[in-house]
């Protein structure tokens, strides 16, 4: 299959027209389909089916500690400045590696490991070490495997982000959010401009082979003229990786955000014009549009990646690693092991408490389906590739003969000659092509072949635009 250079074209009306609250997509289906009825056994399960299959394996590890809360944060956090409950979670997180690592076959490989949050960097450097000395000593890595970290920029020195480089990790990842002092304010985030360019020129020096920023736009106080600037000292910086998240405002779920002055966010027009200059000025610096909210310069390995079909999607975002099965530690952390979805407790208490009955830790999961396995395989490609190739489906699914591509979804043919219709793809016999104006409403189109969006009927995503 010929590769799509993978521009992106702004189209206001288009984009106010498809602003409707859908799943990001990081798994299809996606985590709101994870259930409490699930049976641990099935998990279990899962794994010695992994383990004969020898999939290679993505670690995961949540420390959901921050010392402040954010007022915009969507995270699974637990906001305390008492750092005395760092110990004991660690205790607990070497444990269910313990756990893990008893049922993992030891010939497989660790290929990808990151650990996010809340702020990995609320741990010491000598917890830090711990927990790395701990899944060494149970996993076996890959010498290439990418090891990334999310640090909060706020809590941070030289010493500190050398010595994460020493241990291992090749690539970092922090929160810039905005740069404007109002902005920072209004959420209760301020970060002078000195210590995020001083964070850059660490990471840098200590010798990072990927820098990801975070910025976030629709948060109060957001004028184009800010974001703007914020966009320009961003690309300043010079990162290797920028995501630009549109802000989920999800009060109804994250109260912490009803501390934000409502009538201060921007409108959704304003939201668009800001997304607007921020493909302009990315893409005029060189930035490549990747997908869903990320860029990345072209010499980065996820462009690379797009561009020559090999880029990956799974619940750490987008990854150039191939089929892996993903093991999640800690509260809220989710597991992937092919067909099967799990997530921790979220409460400290139910995982410590599941810990000590040396039990599984989850609170609730999901075996996939056929249906799900090839609606999965659909929504992934498009997502990636920007493009999908009905034959290949069939092909991989066997669907043939009787069964084919059009008549499998014939259900979604509506949608897809609705989308087409708006211009966001291009329908062939052979062939779905995203455009340039549809890569940004890839949320939409991938939503087309979602079984479970039909059934429901009330949502709790954030909107797509
Ligand atoms: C776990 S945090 C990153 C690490 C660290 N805690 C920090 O804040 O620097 C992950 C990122 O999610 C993004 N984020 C958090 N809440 C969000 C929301 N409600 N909408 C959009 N993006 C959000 C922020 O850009 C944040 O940097
Ligand atoms: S944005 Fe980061 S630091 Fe702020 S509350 Fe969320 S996880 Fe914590």
């Amino acid at each position: 299959m010929q590769r799509l250079l993978p521009t992106v074209q702004f189209d206001c009306q288009l984009l106010q027209k498809y602003d409707q609250p859908l799943p990001r997509y990081t798994s299809y289906p996606p985590a709101t389909e994870l259930k409490p009825e699930f049976e641990t056994i099935d998990f279990r399960a899962a794994i010695a089916v992994s383990n004969y299959k020898k999939t290679p394996l993505s670690l995961y590890c949540h420390i959901p500690f921050c010392d402040s809360a954010c007022y915009f944060c969507g995270c699974n956090t637990v906001i305390t400045r008492r750092r005395e409950i760092a110990d004991p979670y660690l205790g607990y997180l070497v444990r269910q590696i313990q756990q893990m690592a008893q049922w993992i076959d030891q010939e497989r490989t660790v290929q990808q490991m990151h650990w996010g949050g809340g702020t990995p960097n609320y741990f010491s450097l000598s917890q830090i070490e711990t927990l790395w000395a701990a899944i060494h000593e149970h996993f076996r890595f890959d010498p290439k495997a990418e090891i990334s970290i999310e640090v909060n920029p706020k809590s941070l020195d030289q010493n500190y982000l050398f010595a994460l480089k020493n241990l291992g990790f090749n690539r970092i990842s922090f929160g810039i959010q905005d740069f404007n002092l109002n902005v920072q304010e209004a959420v209760n985030r301020v970060q002078p401009e000195s210590m995020l360019f001083d964070v850059m020129q660490w990471s840098r020096d200590a010798g990072f082979e990927s820098v990801n920023v975070d910025l976030i736009y629709g948060l109060p106080f957001q004028t184009l003229e800010t974001f703007q600037n914020t966009i320009r000292k961003t690309i300043q910086l010079d990162p290797d990786r920028i995501a630009v998240f549109n802000f989920a405002y999800v009060p109804w779920l994250k109260p912490v955000q009803r501390r934000i002055p409502q009538d201060a966010l921007p409108s959704a027009a304003e939201k668009l014009t800001i997304l607007q200059i921020v493909i302009e000025e990315l893409t005029q610096h060189g930035y490549q549009y990747i997908g869903m909210d990320h860029f990345a310069k072209p010499n980065d390995e996820l462009a690379v990646a797009q561009r020559e079909g090999q880029l990956h999607r799974n619940f750490q975002g987008y990854t150039t690693k191939p089929e892996s099965d993903l093991i999640g530690f800690g509260v809220t952390s989710i597991s992937m092991l092919n067909d099967v979805y799990v997530q921790n407790y979220k409460r400290l208490k139910d995982f410590y408490r599941a810990m000590d009955a040396n039990a599984l830790p989850i609170e609730r999961g999901v075996t996939l389906n056929q249906d799900d396995i090839i609606r999965r395989t659909v929504i992934m490609e498009l997502m990636c590739q920007f493009q999908l190739s009905p034959d290949d489906i069939e092909q991989k699914y066997h669907l043939g003969f009787d069964l084919d591509f059009e008549t499998y979804f014939a259900q979604e043919k509506f949608q897809l000659r609705r989308l087409e219709a708006d211009g966001l793809i291009r329908l062939s016999p052979n062939h779905i092509e995203v455009t340039p104006t549809g890569r940004l409403l890839i949320r939409n189109i991938a939503s087309a072949f979602d079984a479970y969006l039909r059934q429901n009927t009330k949502s709790n995503f954030s909107r797509a635009v």
